[in-house]
């Protein structure tokens, strides 16, 4: 009861005129988190499942527009065999369990990254979870897997390369805005605020073209422990920041 009249306290404390629109979440500190608890490394991906379902619905509360978690990066195939598969099974078991309740909440689901190369149990889940979400309306979730702002701008260069050879863009024409339109967050704002968990303070491949004007917020929690207040506690600080985009 006290705790939770503290995070109402600090959710009265947001300023709803200025939201982040964009929130992208490094969700890190799993492996660790089991590892104080003598655990496997796998029982705290699996404990971080608690945290993407609690931070997806204080985004709905606080009517966030786009959030984008970092589920698994193109580097994370370098992990051990069992842990990959579990992380596989364990994202398709956290779809078809709760696609239908997310499409209630009017929650979109996005995937982002290169997902051709998913084992076919992964794509089947992530198109069902794509296609009966497509048509809601409020917020926007990006599940980052297999990731990674660097191969996602050498495939937009790719594709910019291709409509230049086939004459539908000219060299001259190329802008900023052509990168952006080409990466796959294109129509979607850029973070204005990027939260990591567990101390790390990286942005470890992580919307590179994306983050150029993004606020960082670091915290030692690890990520099961992640709870509303401490997404609150970002937002409180994203708010104190002026935001001057390299104007004065
Ligand atoms: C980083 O912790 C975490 C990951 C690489 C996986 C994130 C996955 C989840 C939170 C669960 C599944 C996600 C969804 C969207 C259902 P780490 O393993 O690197 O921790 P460590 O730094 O302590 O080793």
């Amino acid at each position: 009861m006290f705790f939770l009249q503290k995070e109402k306290d600090l959710v009265n404390k947001i300023d709803k005129e200025k939201l982040p629109q964009h929130i992208g979440i490094i969700m890190d500190g799993n492996g660790r988190w089991a590892q104080r608890r003598g655990m496997p490394r796998v029982y705290g991906h699996r404990a971080g499942v608690n945290s993407v379902k609690e931070v997806i619905k204080s985004c709905g509360e606080l009517e966030i527009k786009y959030l984008t978690l970092y589920a698994f990066s193109t580097e994370n195939w370098k992990r051990p065999k069992e842990e990959v598969n579990f992380l596989m099974d364990l994202l398709v078991e956290y779809l078809s369990k709760e696609v239908d309740e997310l499409n209630k909440n009017n929650v979109v689901i996005n995937f982002i990254g290169d997902i051709s190369v998913l084992p076919d149990k992964c794509k089947i889940e992530i198109e069902r979870a794509q296609e009966v979400t497509k048509n809601n309306s409020g917020l926007v979730v990006n599940i980052a897997l297999n990731y990674g702002g660097r191969d996602e701008i050498v495939k937009a260069v790719k594709k910019i390369c291709t409509k230049v050879l086939n004459k539908e863009l000219s060299v001259e024409d190329i802008t900023e805005q052509t990168i952006s339109e080409n990466l796959h967050t294109k129509n979607q704002p850029d973070p204005d605020l990027i939260i990591r968990t567990s101390g790390e303070k990286r942005l470890s491949n992580f919307l590179l073209w994306q983050s150029a004007y993004s606020e960082l917020w670091f915290t030692n929690v690890l990520w099961p422990d992640f709870r509303k207040k401490h997404l609150v506690e970002a937002i409180l600080y994203y708010q104190t920041r002026k935001r001057r985009f390299g104007g004065i």
